[in-house]
């Protein structure tokens, strides 16, 4: 067990922005550098809250209310919090999560009526913690849509919402990039090994 806590880095923004990759890539970089690392993703990660997952993603766009989904998404996440995510930190892991609690302030707090109060409220009360550093991977709804779309993964409820859901993901994310120092955005529109390049610049220094 090291002494120091890991970091807990975060990867946001719309469906098919190419997060997933990025944490891939990344993940490799510092295992190739002997770096200890735990790679997760939400909704899921941990076991009960894999089961959760299926519930969320898996679907019509209309089966929860944006009400239920918060509850769903912040009980999900306390279970990979206290089972996954904590637990490698204070053993000095660094964490690299595909999404966090971002990802509600945006998808449940500001895209169907502002319950954005809800999510903030319910997040002091069961989650508290935020990532050391978020990384915004930014890109138009129309090129990740066609990719998101594109992978027919049986997971497409969120991306079912439509474009212009998307276009309101994407402005949310980049209002919650204007108001927290911890997050960074980047472009997506370039190729994986360019994106990685600016994620490494981020990271390198604090490691
Ligand atoms: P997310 O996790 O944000 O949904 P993914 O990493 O799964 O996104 O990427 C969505 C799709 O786009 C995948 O098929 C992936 O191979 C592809 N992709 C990822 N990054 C890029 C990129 N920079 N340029 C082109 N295609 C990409
Ligand atoms: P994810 O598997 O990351 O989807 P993608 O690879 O398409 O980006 O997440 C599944 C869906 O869940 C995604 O559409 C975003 C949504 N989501 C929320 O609405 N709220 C949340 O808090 C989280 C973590 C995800």
């Amino acid at each position: 067990m090291s002494g120091t806590p890991g970091l807990f880095i975060s990867f946001e923004g719309i469906d098919g922005s190419g997060k997933s990759t990025q944490v891939g890539l990344l993940e490799d970089r510092l295992r190739a550098q002997g770096q200890s690392c735990l790679r997760t993703r939400e909704p899921g990660g941990s076991l009960g809250a894999e089961e959760i997952r299926r519930l969320l993603v898996e679907g019509t766009p209309d089966r929860w209310s944006a009400e239920t989904e918060i509850l769903l998404f912040t009980a999900a996440r306390r279970d990979h919090l206290e089972t996954l995510i904590e637990p490698a930190l204070a053993a000095g892991q660094t964490v690299i999560t595909d999404r966090f609690a971002d990802s509600t302030r945006v998808y449940q707090g500001a895209t169907r009526g502002d319950l954005r109060g809800t999510v903030d409220q319910l997040h002091t009360l069961m989650i508290k913690r935020e990532p050391d550093l978020t990384i915004i991977i930014d890109i138009d709804p129309n090129v990740a849509l066609t990719r998101g779309l594109a992978r027919g993964s049986g997971e497409d409820r969120f991306e079912d919402f439509g474009l212009s859901f998307q276009e309101k993901l994407r402005a949310g994310f980049l209002a919650l990039a204007e108001a927290e120092p911890r997050c960074h955005v980047i472009n997506g529109a370039q190729t994986p090994d360019e994106i990685a390049k600016d994620v490494w610049a981020l990271i390198s220094p604090r490691l």
